[in-house]
């Protein structure tokens, strides 16, 4: 045989032109038609296609449901890469009395991520709501800002090393751009630099962190989302450490800003990173056909303005699972705002967005 092939160069080059031409079909093939043909149902997972574009796919968990829930942590590992805490970082479940701090819900959904190779984000250290309401009871500014600093130091000192982005300051800012005063006891009692104080509180406890700025109706360019851009500005220009904006992104079907990349984009363009945090997209319930697909098709928006954007490396969808979404809670008569629904079965949205990440890469 190897004698017949010694004589027969010809042959051999015959050979291997049609190895690289059946190679170069596969290829062409695989770019146009990246999810095969059948009935629209996407292959693969949400973070195996999110891992071929450079990103983590990730997704709000509680840990009651991680424990109690056998297929919702099943549906968890396989498909996501990344986790958020939904409640369990919270200052009211981390330092409920002064000094006194408790991670133990937050540590089961850390050790279940890091057993799994998942990204954590860490949400979130400084926020008006579910506060500890001994907090709201401190007299001084001064005295504030030092059980601030020591309730940064002590949380991210617990997680330290294992905390992939920090939601440092969440929901500061009002739709008209001014700072978020009511019920806001930081706000009240230090003012508006309660922020940078905290930031650079953050980069002490932990500097290989990044460091997050997180919050809600500022996924176009509004006056919200201009007073955090100009924030953002004006702490790169003074040196106040900040790596990320978060941008929720809780949002309602056939209401996706039309600006929503080119928003994205502006912050990108300040050096930072930017995270697509708390994504969900709500319709009035019971849902058809039809709105699943104007669903999926304000996923596959948000996912295209995301890929389209090189510094923005992780889409977090908040829950796993319709079946626990804060959203019927909130909002009566809305919900469906997931990817997966209550029998944890993919919806459109979810064969969508594999798809446009596969597509994308
Ligand atoms: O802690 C009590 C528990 O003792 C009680 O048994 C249970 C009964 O319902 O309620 C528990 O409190 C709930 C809490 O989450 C902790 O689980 C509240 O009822 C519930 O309203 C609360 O909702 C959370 C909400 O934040 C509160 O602000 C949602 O689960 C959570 O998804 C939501 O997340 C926020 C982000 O952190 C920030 N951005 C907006 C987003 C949606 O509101």
């Amino acid at each position: 045989m190897f004698h017949y092939f010694r004589r027969k160069p010809v042959f051999i080059i015959a050979i291997l032109a049609l190895c690289i031409l059946l190679l170069a079909v596969f290829i062409f093939r695989q770019s146009i038609f990246p999810q095969s043909a059948n009935n629209g149902q996407a292959t693969g997972t949400l973070s195996a296609s999110a891992a071929r574009t450079g990103r983590i796919f990730g997704a709000a968990v509680a840990s009651s449901h991680l424990t109690g829930d056998q297929q919702y942590a099943n549906t968890l590992d396989t498909e996501f890469s990344g986790v958020t805490p939904e409640n369990e970082m919270k200052w009211e479940t981390t330092e409920p009395e002064r000094g006194s701090f408790n991670f133990a819900p937050a540590d089961i959904i850390v050790s279940h991520a890091q057993s799994h190779n998942m990204k954590i984000r860490g949400h979130t250290l400084v926020w008006y709501s579910q506060l500890a309401p001994w907090v709201n009871d401190i007299a001084t500014g001064s005295e504030l800002l030092q059980v601030m600093k020591n309730h940064i130091a002590n949380e991210m000192g617990h997680f330290k090393g294992k905390i992939w982005y920090w939601d440092v300051v969440n929901e500061a800012f009002n739709d008209d751009g001014s700072r978020r005063s009511t019920n806001n006891v930081f706000q009240q009692k230090i003012g508006d630099s309660y922020i940078e104080e905290a930031f650079k509180a953050a980069r002490l406890a932990d500097p290989n962190a990044k460091l997050c700025y997180n919050d809600y109706d500022t996924d176009g360019i509004n006056e919200k989302s201009t007073a955090i851009y100009n924030m953002v500005k004006d702490f790169k220009a003074r040196g106040v450490p900040i790596d990320c904006v978060g941008f929720q992104s809780h949002m309602i079907v056939d209401q996706v800003p039309p600006d929503y990349q080119e928003n994205l984009q502006r912050f990108a363009a300040l050096g930072i990173d930017v995270q697509v945090t708390e994504l969900d997209i709500r319709m009035s319930t019971p849902v058809s056909d039809a709105d699943l697909q104007s669903q999926a098709d304000n996923y596959q928006r948000v996912v295209k303005a995301c890929l389209a954007v090189s510094h923005c490396n992780d889409i977090t969808v908040w829950g796993v699972t319709d079946k626990y979404s804060w959203i019927p809670q909130y909002f009566s008569g809305q919900g469906a705002a997931l990817l997966f629904d209550d029998n944890y079965k993919k919806k459109a949205a979810c064969n969508l967005v594999i798809q446009t990440l596969t597509s994308g890469s």
